[in-house]
């Protein structure tokens, strides 16, 4: 055959199959596109900042830390310098992906039984909304470590979009006008965030210029002094005091001691893909892969994205997953987490031989907690990936929406309220009716247990998946159904993430749905046991797919303002 044919076959060949990516007729959601990078984040503001250091040629790092500082400013319900978080860099070098932990850690003064009343009980404003539900921020350490070890540009640049931000003030859309309104009682305790969020006699609408100059100033001590500012520094003064003055046991050495941990991610497989994921003291990881193990036993594609049966196996693998967080997680440097064991096939194996095909388990065991109807915004993900094939997958938080809702005088720094991530009492449920058990007692120094899931999906040790979502307790689940909707239903990433959620948490005993699910498959669902509840949105996912060579992306529909940009 003359070469120019072959060349011309390979050429349609080619450009059938991109543009079969591109161009998917029978699909009714599209991702973004794009070849040589790509940033998803919550705010169109921050993921144009990550897009610029892109095509100035920072690599995937350099744009995560600066979308990461930059989101403290324009998504200040979740984006922050005062919290914490996880993070999984993919380093195309070493084709190697590790897991950076962040996290908040409790303060040295704090003790199991520091939010019980006297009569045993847990006060919830103790524990959610004071002083005392402050943890040692990581963020700030966590950012720089990653810049540091694998970012290639230096820190003042990285942090210059986010003090321009803070500084010269940005747009305040429909969304953050809402939640302002929505959350002032809280944001209105402090006099602090009520001069930053609210003007003297007037809430601030959209389209209006939102300045933080006290915010701007921590920035630029962290640009030019580096995490030291936060952690030995002017800051540190700052924090410290207006916390003792209100309460608070955070100290100067709980910010000097505070160190961030750099480890393998939990890795596991699913139908030929690896799965990396974040360790505890997140049970994230942990249980997105035990799920996933169980859901494996199934040709769980040829039930039907969506199908009564393959919500079933999905729900009754929650149920088994919810019920060993429980009881098995906790900050590892505490606790022996059996990881290995819940990781296991076999482990699997034995879950599933409990799961009914027809009819539901019961989660009758031990008593409920006092869940409460929450649903909050909290938390943010971000995913990057640039030319080169790096990858960062990042879910950061200040626990509820604007965390504690304190501002530290002087510094802009909303303060998070992620100790309410612990177990008060072992037994008793969180704000998000998680029941947890004495590994997630309060211990000093010890980490909160978190739902974070950032995720790196790979074929053979290259990502083709970078995923992860805010949610509280839902954050497992929505993880494991975009997993499961990209390589059980072959679906875009688009359609993956506009698809209907479910959330089973074992307890409550309680099949949640989101709007748009089928009323004849929550028919048949019900009459297989299940008590179903109809829910507000699950999640916020920001995924980039990569496939035959493209990058697709999509932020969620869910919560306004996410923004996927690619070029
Ligand atoms: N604060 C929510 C989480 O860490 O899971």
């Amino acid at each position: 055959m003359p070469y120019v044919i072959i060349i011309s076959l390979l050429l349609l060949s080619y450009t059938t199959q991109s543009q079969a990516t591109l161009y998917e007729l029978d699909a009714i959601h599209h991702p973004v596109i794009g070849s040589d990078g790509m940033v998803a984040s919550q705010h169109p503001v921050a993921t144009q900042v990550g897009m610029d250091i892109l095509e100035r040629g920072g690599n995937a790092v350099d744009a995560a830390v600066a979308v990461g500082f930059a989101l403290a400013v324009v998504l200040p319900r979740a984006g922050n310098l005062g919290g914490g978080g996880f993070m999984l860099v993919y380093d195309s070098d070493t084709k190697s992906t590790k897991a950076i932990n962040y996290r908040e850690s409790a303060p040295a003064a704090a003790t199991r039984d520091m939010y019980l009343d006297d009569k045993g009980v847990v006060d919830s404003d103790l524990f959610n909304q004071s002083y005392l539900s402050i943890g040692v921020p990581g963020t700030v350490a966590g950012l720089c470590h990653a810049l540091e070890q694998y970012g290639t540009m230096n820190l003042k640049d990285v942090i210059k979009p986010a003090i321009k931000l803070a500084k010269k003030g940005f747009s305040v859309t429909y969304d953050l006008e809402l939640v302002l309104k929505k959350y002032e009682n809280r944001l209105k305790v402090s006099a602090e965030s009520k001069g930053t969020f609210y003007k003297q006699d007037n809430y601030f609408n959209h389209g209006d210029i939102l300045r933080q100059p006290k915010l701007a100033w921590s920035l630029k001590q962290i640009a030019k002094k580096g995490k030291k500012a936060f952690y030995q520094g002017a800051i540190t003064d700052r924090i410290v005091s207006d916390v003792a003055k209100h309460g608070g046991i955070l100290s100067h050495s709980d910010f000097s001691n505070y160190k961030v941990s750099v480890t393998e991610p939990v890795m596991g497989s699913y139908r030929g893909y690896e799965i990396a994921s974040m360790p505890p003291p997140s049970s994230g990881g942990v249980h997105l892969i035990q799920m996933l193990n169980i859901l494996e036993g199934y040709d769980v594609g040829s039930f039907g994205q969506n199908s009564a049966a393959a919500i079933h196996l999905m729900a009754e693998s929650m149920r088994l997953a919810y019920a060993d967080r429980s009881k098995h997680m906790g900050d590892p440097k505490f606790w022996d987490v059996p990881v290995e064991g819940l990781l296991s096939k076999d482990y699997a194996n034995e879950l599933r031989s409990q799961i009914k095909l027809d009819t539901v388990n019961i989660s009758s065991t031990i008593l409920p907690g006092q869940p409460q109807d929450y649903e909050s915004e909290e938390t943010t993900h971000f995913s990057v990936v640039d030319k080169w094939g790096n990858a960062v997958s990042n879910t950061y938080t200040l626990n509820f929406s604007f965390g504690t809702g304190l501002i530290a005088e002087g510094t802009g720094i909303l303060l998070n309220n992620e100790m309410g991530d612990f177990a008060a009492k072992p037994g008793a449920s969180d704000a998000y009716g998680l029941i947890g058990g004495v590994a997630n007692a309060v211990e000093s120094h010890k980490q909160p247990l978190s739902s974070m899931t950032p995720t790196i999906v790979l074929r053979d040790n290259k990502p083709v998946l970078i995923t992860g979502t805010p949610g509280g307790s839902r954050i497992i689940t929505t993880v494991l159904q975009i997993i499961s909707n990209i390589i059980d239903h072959n679906m875009n990433i688009a359609e993956a993430t506009h698809a209907p959620r479910i959330h089973h948490q074992w307890y409550p005993d309680k099949l949640y749905y989101e709007h748009g699910l089928n009323v004849d498959t929550r028919n048949v669902l019900r009459s297989r046991g299940h008590i179903m509840e109809q829910r507000a949105a699950m999640g916020s996912t920001q995924s980039i797919l990569i496939r035959d060579g493209l990058l697709l992306g999509a932020s969620d529909p869910r919560r306004p303002d996410g923004a996927t940009m690619g070029y």
